[in-house]
């Protein structure tokens, strides 16, 4: 009889990056902005002032996208046109993970790429597939960790890798 050999399902390995100042973090998020496709969808999870917009501010320059990066806290999000369409969305005042469906998410990933601040307030709103970036304060600077749920996002952390290092 044949040994059942039975796949184990492992977690997709996390990849993290130290970021000893701003400039570092807009640079993550620029070599970030040069890997993303529409479709894609980036969920920054942190604590306040830890570097989300930040970094999205990096990732808007990566993409070639219109419009100054700001916090869009006070709005649910803000539009950039270019190339692909950059969405970034803050879900900080939310009171129900659905609003964010019924502000329109699948329609912004139709036509571009979504980032949105404090995700993990929407986790059930969140296809599965949203690329996790994680920032938390680490001595002077911040820890950036992304964990890929898809073979592609191992391909952008492998090319962000290269083009951070
Ligand atoms: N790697 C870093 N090292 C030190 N300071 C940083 C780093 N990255 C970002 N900062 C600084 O952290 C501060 C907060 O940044 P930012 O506004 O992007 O945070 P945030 O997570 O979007 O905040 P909020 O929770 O209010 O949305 C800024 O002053 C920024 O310059
Ligand atoms: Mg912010």
């Amino acid at each position: 009889m044949p040994r059942e050999v039975t796949r184990k399902q492992t977690k997709p390995e996390s990849e993290s990056f130290f970021a000893a100042c701003a400039e570092e973090t807009v640079r993550l998020g620029r070599c970030l902005g040069n890997l993303v496709q529409a479709g894609d969808c980036l969920a920054l999870i942190g604590p306040l002032g830890a570097g989300k917009t930040c970094f999205v501010s990096g990732l808007a320059e990566g993409m070639d996208v219109e419009g100054r990066v700001a916090s869009p806290s006070f709005i649910l999000m803000r539009c950039h046109p270019g190339p692909v369409y950059l969405y970034h969305a803050d879900a900080y005042r939310l009171q129900r993970a659905e609003e964010l469906d019924e502000a329109g998410l699948y329609e912004w990933l139709e036509h571009g790429v979504v980032a949105i601040e404090w995700a993990e307030k929407v986790r059930e709103s969140l296809q599965p597939d949203a690329l996790q970036i994680e920032i938390n304060y680490e001595c002077e600077g911040r820890r950036l960790s992304f964990t890929p749920a898809n073979p592609r996002h191992q391909e952008m952390l492998e090319a962000l890798r290269k083009c951070a290092g």
